[in-house]
């Protein structure tokens, strides 16, 4: 088994964008400029935003951190986001989700101006993507799409089982594997035979929320697993059940531990490749996230895209 090294691959691609920013602004003194908005204080969503700063940070992209109250009217945040469409010195908008229950996430994600929509989450985008066309692509599907590709694992003509159809991860990773001509399976909550259809994947996507959910028996002998999902959890003993010492450790010192939905240690006995977590999936999103802001940056400018 090899795994899949999310975190060094990304580094590589966090390199390849600061190389350009500094070749864009030593030609145009101009850097990309990503606003994040963020409402309300959940905590997760604060940490991913201060993530996304902080490599906004280290490859030369400039940042505007705006954040609001979970109280605010709809209508304002979509006045908010108006303002940022109409501002040239922002080439990408961020709105992290979840938004509070009174706001609704379609007419905002559909407010954001598509040639600023870096998540990729527009209609007009998500449109373009099941066109087939170049498109600002949704950042976790188009990572596993470009970490496949690094490690020269084929698509064409595999079998390409997801488990999730979520708008974020599952539906628009199955068209871009469709896109390199695999043959793809879309399973959710009510499928049936999920084990033995999971079974027949050379390509396993697990995109569900489910510590562990993946075990041995839903996986095929030498496939290549993908492990998309980020758990928190707090129960020692299966943190010692699948990470040994460590996670135990991690508990202790953290109050919980990262898993995701296949169970590492025994799915890696039989994979060809698997994804960890953390280190996998994850560090590829910030890192398409930040091609995205560049590529709508150049957009923008009418700079073609290589
Ligand atoms: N690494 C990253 O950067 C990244 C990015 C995004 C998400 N994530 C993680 O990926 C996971 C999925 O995220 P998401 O936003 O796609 O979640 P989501 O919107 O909750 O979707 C979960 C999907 O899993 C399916 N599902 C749930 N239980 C199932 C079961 N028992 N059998 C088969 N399918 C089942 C659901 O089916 P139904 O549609 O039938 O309900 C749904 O389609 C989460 O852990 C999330 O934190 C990670």
């Amino acid at each position: 088994m090899e795994k899949l090294d999310g975190k060094k691959i990304s580094e590589k691609f966090l390199f390849e964008v600061k190389k350009e920013v500094e070749y864009l602004k030593n030609r145009l003194n101009k850097s990309p400029v990503l606003a994040t908005v963020l409402v309300g204080d959940n905590p997760a969503s604060k940490v991913y935003v201060s993530r996304k700063i902080k490599t906004c940070q280290k490859v030369g992209i400039g940042s505007m951190d705006i954040k609001l109250p979970s109280s605010i009217r709809e209508g304002d945040l979509l006045n908010e986001i108006d303002r940022l469409n109409k501002n040239d010195d922002v080439n990408g908008i961020l709105v992290q989700l979840p938004l509070p229950p009174h706001i609704d996430v379609e007419k905002v994600i559909s407010f954001i101006s598509p040639i600023k929509d870096v998540d990729g989450f527009h209609p007009v985008n998500l449109g373009n993507l099941l066109r087939g066309n170049d498109s600002l692509y949704p950042c976790t599907p188009f990572g596993i799409i470009k970490l496949l590709k690094e490690y020269d694992i084929q698509v064409e003509g595999k079998n390409c089982v997801i488990i999730g159809r979520s708008v974020i991860v599952g539906k628009p990773l199955a068209l871009l594997l469709l896109k390199e001509n695999g043959t793809v399976t879309i399973c959710h909550s009510k499928s049936k035979n999920l084990k033995e259809i999971s079974k027949s994947a050379d390509i396993l996507i697990a995109a569900i929320g489910k510590p562990g959910f993946v075990t041995p028996d839903y996986v095929k002998k030498g496939a290549v697993v993908i492990d998309v999902g980020i758990n928190s959890i707090s129960d020692k003993n299966y943190a010692f059940r699948i990470k040994g010492e460590v996670g135990l450790k991690s508990i202790e010192k953290k109050g919980y531990l990262l898993v995701g939905d296949v169970e590492y240690k025994t799915v890696s006995n039989i994979a060809s490749y698997i994804t960890p977590v953390p280190g996998g999936v994850g560090p590829l999103t910030i890192s398409i996230l930040m091609e995205n802001t560049l590529k709508a940056f150049k957009l923008q400018r009418g700079i073609k895209n290589d």
